[in-house]
């Protein structure tokens, strides 16, 4: 690969990073240093270290030609970030290396990625595209090589072609990747003994426009227990109801990859998390068997305020996933409680009809709180987050008793973002478990342990750090809660 394309990247990202602007920067959630990020790319554990690649625009805050951005981490708290991985910069990827995956073989470290090609002018898809599968290669995990095509696509009218995911198998290397055929979505199924050279094992599953949408996004498949994950981002899914509010969705069918190379599905889509931003999940298997996930915690075409500050975009925290009978859970990666600085409790609180101020405040912050359902007969009873002291901009998060479901209404959490996500209780639920993770932009809440999930950003005034509990129409119970401040690691 050409070192200029690099060098200049690295070159866009310095000279940029003076002009930064802080407000809304992570303290403990990775984004770009500068510039733009979409999603997590090559997620993968090499010589001691977890690495995570992300699409990344070095050169500006908007989306471009597509570079892959590097971080790694030993402990899944600290992070470093490393030079650009790749650029665009061969014929093959020559507009764009989109999201892939990373293996690791005989020490050696292969990122499997989409090389992007726009067949008329850049940027307009009605004159075509053209999408084919890439290699890349490093032996120390820093600088890589690059070795060319290694899947075209069957067909040239299979213009939409990309995302390969990658993984060892009964002895092969086996890829997954999402194509559009006309207006249907497939899931196409590869083999190969030695990462270069691969078979087509042929559609794993296939879709049809009206249920499933016209093009599955970023798949992953992965065994969890005994069943197969089918993990994927599809694209042009109606909303219907409480679900599938946002323009995307990232979601999951469980079901068995048999060894004709089909997926057999025993559920429906399921969406992963119910807040306003969560894309393109990718998942790892970490050294200890866990499977980890991170996803994109942002939104196609919604607003990012923080392009404004010379960056955007921003990755979730790494969830441990488990199997819960036909659903996933996602719980907080254990090693998050390495986060934790400065313990605070606050007593149980029963409120009628009133709002009460916490002593506490911040806006990098854990939470753990549970809501009596059982005891409270409020009709909106909650938490306010990241609020002002006039009480005009706050973020809550609310059990609605009316409607059985508890609310995260960004209505009035800041710049730009607007907005109700929710989530059932279910008939008779005593109880909600909550495990909050705040930081400067964005909002995690964890139910249930993890039965749940809805991720947000918020973009409030940087003073806007107050935190309250309330109780509209009526009477409501809090149990204890636990807060504890987050380190500021400025990733
Ligand atoms: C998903 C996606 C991928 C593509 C990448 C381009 O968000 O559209 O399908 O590879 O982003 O940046």
């Amino acid at each position: 690969m050409s070192r200029s394309a690099l060098r200049d990247a690295q070159a866009a990202l310095q000279h940029h990073l003076p002009q930064r602007q802080d407000d809304w920067r992570p303290a403990y959630h990775l984004a770009p240093p500068v510039g733009w990020m979409n999603d997590p790319n090559g997620l993968v554990f090499f010589r001691g270290h977890y690495h995570v690649f992300y699409q990344h625009h070095p050169y500006s805050t908007a989306w471009g030609p597509m570079h892959w951005g590097h971080a790694r981490s030993a402990d899944l708290v600290h992070w470093e970030h490393l030079p650009v991985a790749l650029a665009p910069d061969t014929e093959a990827d020559r507009d764009g290396c989109f999201s892939g995956s990373a293996v690791v073989w005989d020490d050696t470290l292969y990122l499997i990625y989409t090389g992007h090609r726009w067949l008329g002018e850049p940027g307009r898809e009605d004159q075509g595209l053209y999408q084919v599968q890439c290699l890349a290669s490093s032996s120390d995990g820093l600088t890589f090589s690059k070795h060319g095509v290694i899947i075209e696509p069957p067909a040239p009218a299979l213009q939409h072609f990309r995302d390969p995911k990658v993984w060892r198998q009964d002895g092969a290397w086996w890829l997954a990747l999402g194509a559009r055929a006309g207006d249907d979505p497939q899931l196409l199924l590869y083999r190969s003994t030695d990462l270069y050279r691969w078979d087509v094992l042929g559609c794993a599953l296939a879709g049809t426009r009206a249920l499933d949408g016209y093009m599955w996004e970023c798949p992953d498949l992965f065994r969890l227990d005994d069943t197969d994950v089918f993990l994927y981002s599809p694209q042009g899914l109606a909303p219907s109801g409480y679900s599938r509010r946002n323009l995307y969705q990232t979601g999951y069918r469980l079901g068995r990859l048999d060894t004709s190379g089909r997926f057999q599905p025993r559920t429906p889509f399921v969406e992963l998390d119910h807040g306003h931003d969560c894309y393109a999940a990718q998942t790892l298997a970490a050294p200890d068997g866990r499977r980890l996930l991170w996803a994109w915690l942002d939104m196609w075409e919604s607003p990012m305020p923080s392009q404004a500050h010379g960056w955007c975009g921003q990755l979730s925290l790494p969830r441990e996933l488990s199997l819960d009978g036909d659903r996933l859970r996602q719980r907080p990666a254990r090693e998050l409680v390495g986060l934790r600085q400065g313990a605070q409790l606050s007593a149980e609180t029963r409120l009628c009809n009133e709002r009460r101020p916490l002593p506490l405040q911040g806006d990098r912050l854990e939470l753990q709180v549970e809501l009596d359902l059982a005891g409270s007969d409020a009709e909106r009873f909650g938490l306010a987050l990241r609020c002002d002291p006039k009480g005009q901009e706050q973020t809550r998060l609310y059990v609605d008793a009316q409607a059985g479901r508890l609310v995260l209404d960004r209505e009035q959490a800041g710049r730009g973002v607007t907005g109700v996500r929710s989530i059932p209780l279910a008939p008779g639920q005593a109880r909600v478990k909550l495990q909050l993770f705040l930081d400067r932009s964005s909002l995690e809440v964890f139910v249930d342990d993890g039965a749940w999930v809805l991720s947000s950003r918020l973009y409030p005034r940087p003073d806007s750090q107050g935190l309250a509990l309330f109780a509209h129409d009526g009477q409501a119970r809090f149990g204890e809660l636990q807060a504890w401040t987050l380190r500021d690691l400025q990733l």
